[in-house]
Parts: structure tokens; sequence; C-alpha cells
């Protein structure tokens, strides 16, 4: 069996799997990583032991290349979040620790440096952030609201100084390359980008930008000599509509980075400008989105070229490469997920790949916070350094109740431990709360993760009970050492005059049922969510931000609902719908409702329903909006009966995720891990 997978994987991933050439280096397969930053280095830019041994496994996992980064030029002034420094040889040490932990590995070690231009702020940076005009952000930014200021001559030839040492001491850190970063829209990419970039001297324009490169490479490549691998990162298309960077310009820019002596052009888009339905790379968006700018690239220059963009399925990635897109594919957020995705793929154990759901959750929104990322999927990420999946002292008969996302992690983590583990889940299905958000035609990637859980349980032996409840009574016939209870929770059902009155219109119902499908609704709905209604989040604990589950549950129905092509409503009684959602998910979510048509409505309160009916207060003002359907999401209450009942019945009792608190698949899935670590 493994031996057939083996000449799968062999037959069909050949180009994959190739030896690639960059410049002086020979790569072992055609798979980067390219640079995700982490937030993993301290607070004055030094490299920690988290880092280190995060990089380690992904190395070892098997990838071609690491591009680790983003390192910066100056710090804090060139950082846009918790950005590693290389703007000092008091670094090159911890630098040098990493990039020897990435080569252990069998991975080539490239280090991406930059400066974050305009898009970062004087509280990240401690500095005015600068540009080479002082353009602020096109629609105005939630992120970065401060107008850059322009950067003087003196400061422009100081910034190419600067990128020359900081190769100088990736060089004497031992690196086997450099990357550096003209994408996104920090400061190499203001140069390039003509709509940002008005200056009047000889840097301005994307002529100017370019002398602006190749004044930079130049010192770069002097400090940095022809036995390393010289790498910039670009932006095929800006996707701004306002202008920027488009196929046009990033031709010549190629071309002239060519020429400059680059030897590798790896491929991105998007800026903070850019303002695109689909938004940064989230589920909702097309694998290999970028593909098409790669392949026109590639087509002008001679150099390889690299390109990145929800690459997940290997398959895909040889197509890619087989008809000539793409000399190497970048995998960020898979090999997060998954840090062994290479080596899995290229043994043919594709149901073994834990799959990225690009959910951004973990990942791109924790960025933004500052704090360390983590990953929805995986909470291992971030904690290489200090735990291990160890097999238990003492297997254990465990059984686990509920298999939604809570309890399909213990599950699966306890399996691989050595437990012998019963899960019961009185559906007929596996997933619980995952299952609904696929309700939304935008997410459906989170039904690979339900797979990956089946195909894993049935694997490693876990006796599955589907459609069985778990009752006290059946302690005496399975006789656990350990039971977790992973029941979830279910919607609470606001108290609201006329809720029971059973009116012809509007039906009520609530937004779960509408994501399971279980429910009719009529063509004109209002979606009531994140009131101050809800005792376990909101209301008890006072969290501002919570995330219980009734915010997502809410925006998914009126997205499902109103790509349906119903008129849907959407209020909310707090200042921000849904505040628990990430930026990166929220702005892209936000922009397809408003497309769609949906009307929001925010610091309204649901005052009851009526005949044809539902009476919204806001601005001290009372509203009857007719609607056929009035669906409510305003928090969830744990479901935990079985809690008591087994108190002082089993010898050990744990309590997690959504039965414990109501909150969000990231916390459900990493409270299953955790229990099964302590069993
Ligand atoms: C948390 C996070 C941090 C990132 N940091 C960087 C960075 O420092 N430099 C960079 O060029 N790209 C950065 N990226 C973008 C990734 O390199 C990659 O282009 C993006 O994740 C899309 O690839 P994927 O679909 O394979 O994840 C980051 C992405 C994530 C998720
Ligand atoms: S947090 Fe979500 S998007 Fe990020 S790596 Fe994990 S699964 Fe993928």
């Amino acid at each position: 069996m493994r031996r057939g997978k083996y000449v799968v994987a062999y037959h069909c991933l050949k180009k994959l799997f190739e030896p690639g050439r960059i410049g002086p280096l020979e790569l072992r397969n055609r798979i980067v990583m390219p640079a995700v930053c982490e937030n993993f280095a301290t607070d004055d830019g030094f490299i920690t032991e988290r880092a280190i041994e995060y990089y380690r496994r992904r190395s070892q996992g098997g990838v071609g290349m690491i591009i680790y980064g983003a390192s910066v030029i100056y710090h804090p002034q060139a950082r846009a979040v918790i950005n590693s420094a290389i703007s000092d040889d008091k670094y090159i040490p911890g630098l040098a620790k990493l990039a020897e932990a990435i080569k252990s590995g069998g991975a080539k070690a490239c280090i991406q440096i930059m400066h974050a231009g305009r898009q970062t702020k004087s509280s990240i940076a401690k500095a005015h952030p600068v540009c080479p005009s002082p353009v602020p952000f096109i629609r105005g930014s939630l992120l970065y609201p401060e107008v850059p200021r322009e950067l003087t001559k003196d400061e422009i030839h100081d910034i190419i100084k600067a990128f020359g040492a900081a190769a100088r001491r990736a060089r004497e850190a031992g690196w086997d390359a450099v990357e550096l970063h003209a994408a996104h829209g920090y400061l190499l990419h203001s140069f390039l980008n003509p709509y940002v970039n008005m200056r009047k001297d000889e840097y301005g324009g994307l002529e100017g930008g370019l002398r602006f490169m190749e004044e930079l490479i130049g010192g770069v490549r002097d400090n940095i000599g022809k036995d390393m691998a010289l790498l910039v990162r670009i932006n095929g298309e800006d996707y701004v509509a306002e202008g920027g960077i488009t196929l046009v310009e990033s031709h010549i820019i190629a071309k002239a980075l060519e020429k400059f002596g680059v030897d590798a052009i790896n491929i991105s888009g998007r800026t903070r400008d850019t303002n695109h339905p689909l938004g940064d790379a989230s589920m909702a968006s097309p694998p290999g989105t970028w593909v098409y700018a790669a392949e026109a690239i590639k087509k002008a220059v001679n150099i390889p070229v690299i390109i990145v963009h929800r690459i997940y399925d290997p398959f895909y990635a040889e197509q890619i490469l087989a008809e000539g897109k793409a000399d190497f594919v970048a995998v960020a957020r898979q090999t997060l997920a998954d840090p062994e995705w290479p080596l899995k793929a290229r043994e043919g154990r594709f149901e073994d790949i834990r799959p990225c759901i690009y959910c951004n959750e973990g990942c791109y929104d924790t960025l933004w916070t500052l704090k360390p990322i983590t990953c929805t999927v995986n909470p291992m990420l971030g904690r290489e350094y200090e735990i291990k999946v160890a097999p238990a002292d003492k297997p254990k008969n465990v059984v686990v109740v509920g298999g939604g996302p809570a309890g399909l992690s213990a599950a699966e983590t306890l399996a691989r431990r050595g437990h012998k583990v019963t899960l019961f889940e009185k559906s007929y299905k596996l997933g619980g709360m995952l299952i609904y958000s696929i309700g939304s035609p935008f997410r459906q990637e989170i039904a690979r993760l339900i797979k990956y859980y089946e195909v894993q349980l049935y694997k490693l032996g876990v006796d599955v009970k589907l459609g069985k409840e778990f009752t006290p009574e059946m302690v005496d016939v399975y006789r656990p050492d350990a039971v977790v209870i992973a029941t979830g929770a279910e919607p609470i059902v606001p108290k609201l005059e006329g809720i029971n009155a059973g009116y012809d219109t509007p039906k009520v119902v609530n937004a779960v049922d509408v994501l399971a499908g279980r429910v009719k609704v009529g063509d004109k709905v209002l979606i009531w969510t994140c009131s101050f209604y809800c005792p376990y989040v909101c209301g008890t604990l006072k969290r501002a931000r919570a995330a219980c589950g009734a915010g997502y549950a809410a925006v998914y129905a009126t997205e499902k609902l109103a790509s349906e092509g119903k008129l849907v409503y959407l209020v909310s009684e707090r200042s921000e719908i849904t505040p628990g959602i990430g930026f990166t998910t929220r702005v892209p979510l936000f922009n397809r409702l408003f497309f769609m048509g949906v009307k929001m409505a925010k610091n309204v309160r649901v005052k009851g329903i009526t005949d044809g009916g539902v009476i919204v207060s806001g601005a001290g003002v009372d509203t009857k909006i007719a609607v056929d359907t009035f669906v409510y999401s305003v928090g969830f209450k744990p479901s935990r009966s079985l809690v008591d009942a087994l108190r002082n019945k089993v010898p050990e009792l744990y309590v997690i995720g959504d039965a414990a608190l109501p909150s969000n698949a990231v916390n459900a899935i990493h409270d299953g891990f955790e229990v099964a670590l302590k069993i």
C-alpha cells in the first residue's frame, strides 16, 4: 500500500521534487517556504529559541528553501510588526543560530530584509512612517492612519547603505541567500509604485524607483558576493483600482532586476491599499490567483520565477511547474499548518497532510495584534521548542463526548499518544460547528479539515460512534479512565417580545439552523447579532472583543442568504458588527456583503417581533422593518448537562471547547490538543 503511494507520488510529482537552481544554490526541490513574519522575535529584535525550533521543524519537513522574514534594516524604525532586526552586528549570533537550524534540516536558508516604509505606525516604529512621497492610504487605513513623511535624499542614501550592511551581516551569519522585500506596499515597493512615488528628483516615478533599486542591489551584491543568491520579491499586480503596479510595470521591473544581477524573482500581489472583495488570500480567494502574473513575467526574464498564493495541493503545484508557469512554488500557510507537507506529498501520504483552511485567524489576523502567531489547525505552531506529542506513560481508556472541533482535536492527539479512544457524536456527522460554517459559500475549505479528522481518527483506530449519545449509565459499560466533554454549545434564544407568538411572518429561526439548511427562509430577512444579551461571553465576562461564535454564525448566515439572492438586513447592538472577526477576514467579508446589497446597521437594538415585522430601535427612534424571517444569533450557551451527571463518577473529567466557554474554532481545537497532552 505504502509502496503504491510512493509510486503515485514519484510519477505524478516529478517536477515538484526535482532539484532546482537559484543563482549559485541548488535546492533539493521546487518548494520554497516564503517569508512569514511570526512575531517570535523579542521586542528589541533578537531571534528567540521559539523561532529557531519552529524553522528547524519546517526545514526537516522537506522544503527546498526557507525564506526567513522579514528582518529589518533599522530597528525599530523600519518594522511593521515584531520583526527581527539585522540592523546591527549584535544581531549576528542569533541570526547565525537560525541559519544553522534551517540548514541542518536540509533546506537552503534565505533571509528577507525590509523597511516597512509607510506601512507601519509610530506606536510600532517609534518614529513617523516614511515614504518616497507623503501619500496617504487611498481609503484611509484602519491599520495605518498616519500620512507618511517624505524621505530626504540623504535618508535615501542611508537606506541604500543600511541594506548593504544588512546583507553583509546575513553573509557573516552564514545565510545562503538574501531576499529584498519589494512587494506588499513596504518601502522598496513604494519606490517602484508610480502611484506612491511622486518625487521630482532622480528617485521619482518608476524610472527613479528602478535607479534606487539598482543602487541598492549594487550595494547588496558588493556585500554578499557571487556565491550567495540574491532574490527580490515584487508584486505581479497591486490590485488597487486607483493606480499602482500592474502587469505592465511588473514586467519592466522584472526585466530591470534581471539586468541588475538578481538571481530570482519571487512574485506576490496586493498592498494595504488593495480593496479586493476576495481579500488577503483568505479562503474566499481561489488558489493560485496570481499564477497568471508569474507566467507572464517568466516569459520576459531568464532567471527563475517563484509564485505564491494558496498552493496547498501538491498536484496543483506540479501542474504550475509542469506547464512552465513558474520555476518554484512558494507555500506559506500550508507549511504553518503542516510543516511536513513536502515529505508527506513526496511519500504519497496526501491524506495525512493537515490542511490549512486559509482562515487567517491564527496567523495573519494575529500578526497585526503584535502577538506571536499561531495556527487554528496546528496547535504545535510556535511551541516546537517547549512541547512534544510524546507517547503517554500509561495508556488510558478515554471517552471523548462530542465530534466538533474540540472533540476531534482531543481524540486525534489522545490516539497519537497511544490512548484507547472512543468518540461519541450524537448526530450522524463529525464536525460540529465546523459543518455549519460550510453553509457559507466562501467557507468551503473547512470541509477539508473535517475530512482530515475523519481519516486520521480512522487510521489511528479511534472508535467513532456516530448517532450515539454518551449517557452516565454507559460509564459502567465503557469504564473510562478519563472522559472529555466536548459537547459544544447551543444558540441562546433571546427573551424578545413576540418571539413565541407564532406569527406567519416573520418566522423566527436561529443562524445555526440557517447555516445547517434545516429551516426555510423567506426572501426578506433580518438577522440580529452581537447584542449585549449573551450572558456567557459579552454579558458576564465583559470581553470587549470576544468571539463567542454568534457573530460568525450571523455573518456567514448573512452571506449564505444574500448569495441566494435574498434581501438581508444585518443589525448589531454593538458599535461594531462581529468585533471578534479578524482584520483580514472582516474587510473582504464586509466588502462582499456590501456588494451583495446587504443592509447593515450598528448600535441598533431589536425591541420585539410583531405581526409582519421586527421593531428595531436606533438613535432613540423605533421603526418596524417588514420581513419574512427573523434570524437571531445573540450568543451561545454551553451544552454541559453531562458534566454534573459524571462528576465523581469517573476518575478524570475534563470539559473543553464551547462546552467550557463558547468561542471560536482556534480555541476549540487548541483546547482539545491541550487536554490530550495532560491525560
Ligand atoms: C502571518 C504571515 C506573515 C507574513 N509575513 C510576510 C513577510 O514578512 N514578508 C513577506 O514577503 N510576506 C509575508 N507574508 C506573506 C506570505 O509570504 C505569502 O505570500 C502569503 O501567505 C500567501 O501565501 P500562502 O497562500 O501560501 O499562504 C506573511 C504571511 C502570513 C500569513
Ligand atoms: S491559522 Fe488558518 S490560515 Fe493560518 S495557517 Fe493556520 S489554518 Fe492556515
